[in-house]
């Protein structure tokens, strides 16, 4: 059967699913990598149901989520997330890796996770392949016992005091060579890197569905005044909207 996903902008046009995101193109970023996010949220914008995302994206969500991550170097989340959704290190199939091999990436992406209070146990599933080890972005204050503990099971950096100083790691991340990076949430990392104006586009599902309650939303912190999106594209599966947005500088 043919998946169909409907083009709606900019053109109206039809791709199949296995078609979503095969070949995005990013401009070359230059000083720090090109940064998008990916988010799902609910009709009436609910970033989570009960504090997980299980259950929000259907089928194509699904495919968006494992699509844009074959077009980055490292895969960037906050520690609430991983705590949250229960981080592994990167996955993809075989078919996706060789993808990424001819387009010059590593087979899998590299896992980079934010913390300040670096509360993690090192034997997380997070930390459990020694053949791709996360690195861990931390402050320079952080705690050093524990930050001795988990430098043997990731690659701990630091920038800046208290919080971490978001351009200076992804300036830093640029010299060792990352040119993409895709952020996964969650929702207070994406409020300090929206107002640190270092986010490029944000891909977002709108799952048809309505939460309720009181969950928040895919940014959850101040930003320094509304950020300006333009729409890039938009398409529809299966009652799932996927948009692309662009920052406006
Ligand atoms: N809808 C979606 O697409 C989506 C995606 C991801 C997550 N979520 C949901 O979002 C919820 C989690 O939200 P959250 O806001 O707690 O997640 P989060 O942004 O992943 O994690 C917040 C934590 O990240 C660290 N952090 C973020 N920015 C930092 C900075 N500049 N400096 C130092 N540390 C920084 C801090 O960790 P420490 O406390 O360790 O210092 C902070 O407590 C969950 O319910 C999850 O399911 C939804």
């Amino acid at each position: 059967m043919e998946r169909t996903v409907r083009v709606l902008f900019p053109e109206c046009r039809q791709e199949t699913l296995e078609d979503l995101y095969a070949d995005l193109q990013f401009p070359e970023p230059s000083a720090r990598p090109f940064l998008y996010l990916n988010m799902v949220a609910t009709a009436d914008g609910a970033a989570h149901l009960e504090g997980r995302t299980r259950g929000m994206g259907g089928v194509a969500d699904r495919v968006a989520f494992r699509r844009l991550r074959e077009h980055c170097d490292v895969v960037l989340v906050g520690a609430g997330t991983v705590r949250a959704e229960g981080y592994g290190p990167p996955r993809l199939d075989p078919e996706a890796q060789e993808r990424r091999l001819r387009r010059g990436l590593a087979p899998v992406p590299r896992l980079a996770v934010v913390s300040a209070r670096i509360h993690l146990d090192p034997s997380l599933k997070l930390f459990a392949d020694p053949h791709n080890r996360p690195l861990l972005v931390t402050t320079e204050d952080a705690a050093p016992l524990r930050r001795r503990t988990l430098e043997a099971v990731a690659e701990v950096v630091a920038f800046g005091r208290g919080s971490v100083d978001l351009p200076g790691a992804l300036g830093w991340l640029y010299e060792t060579g990352v040119r993409r990076v895709l952020c996964e949430g969650g929702p207070s990392l994406n409020a300090h890197l929206m107002a640190a104006g270092v986010v490029d586009e944000l891909f977002l599902t709108v799952a048809p569905l309505v939460a309720g309650g009181a969950a928040g939303r895919i940014v959850a912190g101040p930003v320094g005044g509304p950020v300006r999106l333009a729409l890039r594209e938009l398409r529809e599966y299966g009652g799932e909207l996927l948009a692309r947005y662009q920052v406006v500088r």
